[in-house]
């Protein structure tokens, strides 16, 4: 017997992972499904199952009850929006909602919405449309959340006039305020605030991955790359207090959690507001420590905040994940200084250097922008030559995309989307070679796993090493949901590698 608990919305192209080379990032940011994540009873009762204990109390009297309001958030975008859906799930279920697996049963209807590239954006409307009928036939309540709130404002309920609410996540501390004057009628409600120095933390996250948990210990970015919207959608940046955060680190080693990945659009610019004053290595080291805690994971890290000294740390202290996603956007110097990164190319070259050098073998993954105003072939070499040099495990690759209020939209010289896209095969092909060759030295390696999926159909299991490679392999024993196993690698791909389990080798 199983129990839907809230609908969780995959993203298929979440950057802490793996996944295929980018066949075009625009389009592959929005194809994210959204469905009902099934997490077994036994494993929210049964200490001795599969994942951790429920990390909340995942029903409370309230919203057993059938006849409580029902919710459904439908997620878009990066991890930081899946975890901020997380936390207002939170919000709801603390006030009695009760959690639907389909849009269509829901009283209470949230969209939480992404910006970065313009066809994630102009999907919103599209699918505001499709809640149209029902919002009117049902009394459905309609909110928007995330970057397009932010971004678009009250024009919202011009163009959509069956929204009640428009929230940006600087705002979402307010939500429990602003679902009360939804609740008691109001129709035109808003949270677009800015301006604000604290984060959002709930007494209540609902935690939908029952084998890594995510943590933001940083909202917002101070940085203003010229392409991007972050700045404008989610404020500037704000750290959460160092206690606070190994408080929930606690909470869920107890419920069972042994992997924690920490979450920041700049993450390794964190400052501990409070009188400890903590950088980020310190933090890191900490949580690491936590009784309970195997692995800690944290993303997205900024060339410019990115230091030898968080290298040292993760090659020191075997909890931390030797994997960093360091996006680069370009490999000419020339073309980063028109997008603001704030580094050259040298020294970007220089970190991947420490990187190289370390003790453990870290594995990599970037990001690159392909197409931007004024990128000639020349540029566009420079980013080949550069994947060539760093060895990535993963490259998330986006063809340019302009967006409002950014300074990239009144460059001249705009790459033709035609000529964006044969950039982006020609850099995906080359990446792929890349991973091909390196995936095929691992062949003959050892990795512990964590088993995050059982293929039934062929009785395959997955996982993740702490690398954050994925393994499928085989094996004779069952049950093997949430442990660490230990598998030889016997074959490669270009995404992930195939191995069967070390018998008698098993990790706990
Ligand atoms: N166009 C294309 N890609 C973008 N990204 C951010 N803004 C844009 C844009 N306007 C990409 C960057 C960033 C990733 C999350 O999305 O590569 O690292
Ligand atoms: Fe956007 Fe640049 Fe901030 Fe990343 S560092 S969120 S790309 S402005």
């Amino acid at each position: 017997m199983s129990l839907i608990l809230y609908a969780y919305n995959r993203n298929k192209r979440n950057p802490l992972s793996f996944g295929p080379v980018s066949t075009g990032g625009v389009l592959e940011l929005t194809q994210i499904v959204s469905r009902a994540f099934d997490i077994g009873l036994s494993s929210l009762t049964d200490p001795q199952a599969a994942g951790p204990r429920a990390a909340v109390p995942t029903q409370t009297s309230e919203n057993r009850n059938s006849s409580a309001r029902s919710f459904y958030i439908e997620t878009f975008g990066c991890q930081m929006n899946v975890h901020d859906s997380e936390k207002v799930a939170g919000v709801l279920l603390e006030r009695g909602y009760r959690p639907v697996d389909a849009a269509a049963d829901a009283d209470f209807l949230l969209y939480n919405t992404c910006s970065i590239r313009e066809k994630a954006a102009q999907k919103v409307f599209q699918r505001l449309n499709d809640f149209k009928f029902a919002a009117k036939a049902n009394q459905k309540v309609i909110g928007v959340l995330g970057c397009v709130a932010q971004q678009e404002g009250e024009e919202i309920f011009e163009r959509a006039p069956w929204v009640s609410l428009v929230c940006g996540s600087p705002s979402y501390r307010n939500l429990p305020n602003l679902i009360e004057q939804v609740e008691s009628g109001g129709r035109r409600v808003t949270g677009l605030d800015l301006d604000t120095d604290e984060t959002f933390e709930t007494e209540i996250t609902r935690r939908d991955n029952p084998f890594r948990a995510y943590l933001t210990i940083i909202e917002g970015c101070d940085y203003s790359c010229s392409y991007c919207v972050v700045p404008h959608t989610r404020g500037p940046e704000r750290s959460r207090a160092s206690d606070s955060i190994l408080a929930e680190v606690r909470r869920l080693a107890d419920a069972g959690y042994t992997e924690i990945q920490l979450l920041g659009q700049t993450v390794n610019s964190y400052r501990d507001p409070s009188p400890r004053k903590w950088n980020f290595v310190d933090l890191l080291l900490a949580v690491a420590e936590i009784e309970g805690i195997r692995r800690v994971r944290f993303t997205t890290s900024h060339p410019n905040d990115f230091t030898r000294e968080i290298v040292e740390a993760i090659d020191a202290t075997p909890a931390l994940c030797d994997h960093i996603h360091l996006p680069v956007q370009s490999g000419s110097t020339r073309i980063l200084r028109e997008m603001r990164r704030t580094y050259a190319r040298e020294q970007y070259l220089e970190k991947i250097s420490w990187i190289h050098g370390a003790r453990r073998q870290f594995s990599l993954t970037t990001d690159v922008i392909v197409g931007f105003p004024g990128e000639t072939e020349a540029d566009f070499e420079a980013t080949l030559t550069l994947l060539d040099a760093i060895q990535s495990d993963g490259v998330f690759a986006f063809k340019y995309s302009p967006r409002p209020n950014t300074p990239s939209l009144a460059m001249p010289d705009a790459i033709p989307e035609e000529e964006k896209s044969r950039r982006l095969a020609i850099l995906n092909e080359r990446q792929r070679q890349i991973q091909i060759a390196r995936n095929e030295k691992l062949i003959g390696a050892r990795f512990e796993v964590l088993v995050d999926t059982h293929h039934t159909a062929r009785n395959q299991w997955a996982g993740r090493t702490t690398s954050n490679r994925i393994v499928n392999f085989s094996t004779s024993r069952e049950n093997l949901l949430g442990q660490y196993v230990q598998v030889h690698i016997t074959r490669s791909a270009p995404n992930s590698l195939i191995g069967e389990e070390v018998q008698g080798g098993e990790a706990q």
